[in-house]
Formats: structure tokens, C-alpha cells, sequence
């Protein structure tokens, strides 16, 4: 089955064709990071114009380099949420027009269930069950997935995410946006153990996460020290040690009590090459197995909804083109395909 995957929901435009037998075919991505660059953050209302524009000749490309044409598709899945409603309903939108033309069954996809089946795109997968750690720049969550739709939340953030926390932290130091991984890179020249932040909730006895206090103390700090360029650096270290504890003490104590042997990490947070080298040294020591999404994919992308959608819509796509969005969507909402509640209706 050949699946043609969008993916509109905040700042980059993806697209991606997967088969699924054959795999990833080909796929496009373009990053709206020069675009609100200057706003220090994304622009809702220029996100969406500028998927408008990108969209259908990043389509045009990606089946260019694909070698096939519209009329062997099989499907076409997008994102439905969460995310930007604006930005949701330009590949919500295109979906489902190209859908009708061509009386192709259509699926709107879960944005993080994109992210949490990504893995699946490397060589090797892993086989269900898994425990995933979803560290994105809106989410933090540990789920226990024992299938496609089989998700079950273990822990989650009570305030900002581990990405918005990267994010916030960076802008504080003065760097730029992105700021997660301008704030590795600084924090890779960083002196370890110069300065020493909280680990919030690292004993707290559950799976959950806090990252606003540790955002707070890097504020108090940067008052306090008025930081030279190499102090900056120090606190960069400071804070990426602190996050990189939290987050992998709670994911190997939620692959224990799951009784689980492998994690997945997927979501923007899982380039970051600190947490990776950290939790390889824990992994080996718990006899845990890691996969993550190949690099390119850690980050928002066409082929984890392709991928998504291609799981999904042998059993639930729609052919009634009547298409809504989910800015906001529990993740813990999904059922396995085909069992899903039709919400359009
Ligand atoms: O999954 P993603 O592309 O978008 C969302 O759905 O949120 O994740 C983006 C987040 C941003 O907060 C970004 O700063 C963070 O992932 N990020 C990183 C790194 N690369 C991206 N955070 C820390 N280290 C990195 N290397
Ligand atoms: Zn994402």
C-alpha cells in the first residue's frame, strides 16, 4: 500500500511517500525556522501562509524523486492534531482535496502517534511492547505502547515540556531560535559540575516531570552571575546535565515497572546527543534495548505520518472528505486501527 503523508501541524512542512512493504520511497521537508526567526518564536498566522505556499510543490517533489504519480497512491494520511489549528487545516485541507479527486481514502493522523511509531522507520525496528519517552517541544510523556492505538500514559510534564524548557533556557543564555539545539551545542564547551540546578521531582516516587522550576533557576542564576560568554557556557552544561538526569532516571524507572526490555525516544529532544550517551551507559547497565528514529526523523517530519497513517488506514479511512482538526488531542484518545470513534460524524 503506497501512502503519500503531510505534515502541517506547527513550523516545518513535510511530506513523504511509504510503502508498506517497501519502506520510505522519498521525502521533503521544509523548515520555517528562517521565517520566525526573528519573532523569537513561531508565528501562528505566518506558519500557516507559509505552508500554503509549500505544500503542494513539496507534494510535486516528493513524488518526482519517488517516481510515481498521484494516480498510485493508495491513501494519503496528514496530521489532525495537536498543533496550530491554522497550520492543521492547510494539510488538512490539501489532503482531502487531492483525496476527492482522486477517490482516495483519506486519514488524519495523531501528530505524537507519528512521533512514537517513528522508530519504526529505523533499521532495526522494535517489536511491541515498548516503553517511549515522547521529548518533543510541546510534549513529555512516558506511554507504554503495546501496539498501534495500544498507549498507555505513565508519566507526563505538570508544567512546561522538556523541549520548551531547552527552548526558554536558550533564550535566557541569548541564543538564538531553535534554542534546544543551540543550547546543546554551547553546552557541549561547558565546564561539567561549575554550576549545579535542581533535578525536579527526580524523587518524587512517580514517572511524572517538572522543568519550569529548572528554568527558573537558570533565570535566578543569569541575574545573580551576569555571565561572561564562558560562564554562559557553564550554564548551558548545567542545565543540559540537569534535564538529561531527570528525563533518563524516570524513562529507565518506567521501562522497569512496565516489565518492558525496550524504549523508544522519538520527538525533537531525541537529537539531543547528551541524553543519547547517557542513556546508552544506562541502558547497558539494565540490559534495556534504545531505538530512536533515524536522526533526520527526531524531528517533525512527513514520514512519521506516512508511516502512521499507512498502520491506520487499511482499516479506517474515510471516503466522506468532511475533515475537521485537533489542536488539542490526549494522546491516551486512540484506539488501535479500526476501532476508532469516527468524530467527524
Ligand atoms: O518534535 P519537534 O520537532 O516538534 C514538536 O512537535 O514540538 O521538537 C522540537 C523541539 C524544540 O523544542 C527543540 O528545541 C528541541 O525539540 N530540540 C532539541 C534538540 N533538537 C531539537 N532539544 C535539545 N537538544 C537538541 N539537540
Ligand atoms: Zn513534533
Amino acid at each position: 500500500m503506497l501512502v503519500l503523508g503531510l505534515e502541517t501541524s506547527c513550523d516545518e512542512t513535510g511530506v513523504a511517500v511509504y510503502h508498506t512493504t517497501r519502506g520510505l520511497l522519498a521525502h521533503r521537508l521544509h523548515s520555517q525556522v528562517a521565517l520566525h526567526e526573528a519573532y523569537g518564536g513561531v508565528v501562528p498566522e505566518l506558519a500557516s501562509r507559509d505552508h500554503l505556499q509549500r505544500l503542494v510543490p513539496l507534494i510535486e517533489q516528493t513524488l518526482a524523486a519517488a517516481g510515481i504519480t498521484l494516480g498510485e497512491l493508495a491513501g494519503i494520511a496528514y496530521t489532525e492534531g495537536p498543533g496550530l489549528a491554522g497550520a492543521l487545516l492547510v494539510g488538512a485541507s490539501v489532503a482531502n482535496a487531492l483525496a476527492l479527486a482522486r477517490g482516495l481514502p483519506v486519514i488524519g493522523v495523531h501528530h505524537l502517534e507519528g512521533h512514537l511509531l517513528s522508530p519504526l522507520l529505523a533499521r532495526p525496528a522494535p517489536a511491541f511492547p515498548f516503553v517511549a519517552l515522547l521529548v518533543s517541544g510541546g510534549h513529555t510523556q512516558l506511554m507504554e505502547v503495546r501496539g498501534v492505538g495500544a498507549y498507555r500514559t505513565l508519566g507526563e510534564t505538570v508544567d512546561d515540556a522538556a523541549g520548551e524548557a531547552f527552548d526558554k533556557t536558550a533564550k535566557l543564555l541569548g541564543l538564538p531560535y531553535p534554542g534546544g539545539p543551540a543550547l546543546a551545542a554551547l553546552a557541549q564547551t561547558g565546564q561539567a559540575g561549575r554550576f549545579h540546578l535542581p533535578r525536579p521531582m527526580l524523587n518524587s516516587g512517580d514517572l511524572d516531570f517538572s522543568f519550569s522550576g529548572l528554568k527558573t533557576a537558570v533565570l535566578t542564576l543569569v541575574r545573580k552571575e551576569a555571565p561572561s560568554a564562558a560562564r554562559r557556557a557553564d550554564i548551558a552544561r548545567a542545565f543540559q546535565d540537569a534535564a538529561v538526569e531527570v528525563l533518563c532516571a524516570k524513562a529507565m524507572a518506567a521501562v522497569e515497572r512496565s516489565g518492558a526490555d525496550r524504549l523508544v525516544v522519538a520527538g525533537g529532544v531525541g537529537a539531543n546527543q547528551a541524553l543519547r550517551a547517557s542513556l546508552r551507559e544506562l541502558a547497558l547497565r539494565q540490559g534495556v534495548e534504545v531505538f530512536y528514529p533515524p536522526l533526520e526523523f527526531c524531528t517533525d517530519n512527513g514520514a512519521m505520518i506516512a508511516l502512521a497513517g499507512a498502520l491506520r488506514l487499511a482499516h479506517e479511512g474515510r471516503r466522506d472528505y468532511r475533515y475537521s482538526v485537533r489542536p488539542r488531542w490526549p494522546l491516551a484518545d486512540l484506539r488501535p486501527p479500526g476501532q476508532s470513534v469516527d468524530h467527524a460524524a
